[in-house]
């Protein structure tokens, strides 16, 4: 059983540790799975990895990749799709073979079979190696609100408004908001081999001590990695502020 929490001083010297981990798994297992994010944190640690991929210290030929989630709706093209978040990060910018680059399919009209297929692929896979993880400030990940079940795949969600009204800044206007995303479920997410999750800032802070240091309840989804057998959490002095004492 395993889970460290590492404090970086701010959000760079977060990015970087994260990028070293993720790197490390690339190193020691080169055709190895990694789960993938997208929202605001992960940013740094990619642009990390695309430093060291360019100046010849990591390949990711032989990387498989799954992320997290995808709106319903919007096809690759489309600028707020995760999809395009995840090409001009990281995709676009290494060796990564696409053809090796899953998320949910947001234009399969048919959730049951969106899920279904987006699992088949994850266990035809062997599981994943390492994921990486965004902490939502009402405990989520992926887009598992509170109260979800702990025992589920990936499933089709209903955005709640305050989700539909926070995105809404990207959106031309309120209806082009997508309503629905497929995402990983608690299940798949608790399935993987590691889990590293990132939290940056003091409006983290609350949730990031309920969650690693409060009960494990569906209340705060990302409570439940307490359970897991090697979590490795890296957040930075901000985030970390209501924790004293506690790392
Ligand atoms: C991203 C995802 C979300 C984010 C979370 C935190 O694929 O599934 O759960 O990780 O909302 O987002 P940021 O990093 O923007 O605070």
């Amino acid at each position: 059983m395993s889970f460290r929490i590492y404090k970086a001083k701010d959000y760079n010297d977060l990015s970087r540790k994260a990028a070293n981990i993720i790197s490390a798994q690339v190193i020691m297992k080169p055709n190895c799975v990694l789960g993938l994010a997208t929202g605001s944190t992960p940013i740094g640690a990619y642009r990390q990895l695309v430093e060291w991929y360019n100046k010849g210290d990591l390949d990711f030929s032989e990387v498989t990749t799954v992320n997290l989630d995808e709106y319903r709706g919007l096809p690759r093209d489309n600028e707020q799709s995760y999809y395009y978040f995840m090409n001009e990060n990281l995709f676009s910018k290494t060796n990564i073979d696409k053809s090796r680059t899953f998320l949910p399919d947001g234009m399969e009209e048919d959730p049951d079979k969106a899920c279904r297929e987006y699992n088949q692929i994850i266990h035809s896979l062997g599981g994943v190696d390492l994921q990486l993880l965004g902490l939502g400030h009402n405990g989520h990940i992926g887009f598992n609100e509170p109260g979800i079940a702990f025992e589920t795949e990936t499933h089709c969600v209903n955005l709640t408004e305050r989700t539909i009204k926070a995105n809404m800044r990207f959106f031309l206007s309120e209806k082009d908001v997508p309503r629905q995303a497929y995402t990983m479920g608690i299940k798949t997410i608790m399935s993987a081999h590691k889990i590293l999750v990132v939290v940056s800032g003091e409006d983290k802070a609350p949730i990031l001590r309920e969650a690693f240091f409060g009960s494990v309840t569906p209340a705060v989804p990302a409570s439940i990695l307490q359970l897991h057998g090697d979590v490795t959490v890296v957040a930075d002095e901000a985030a970390l502020s209501a924790c004293e004492g506690l790392v």
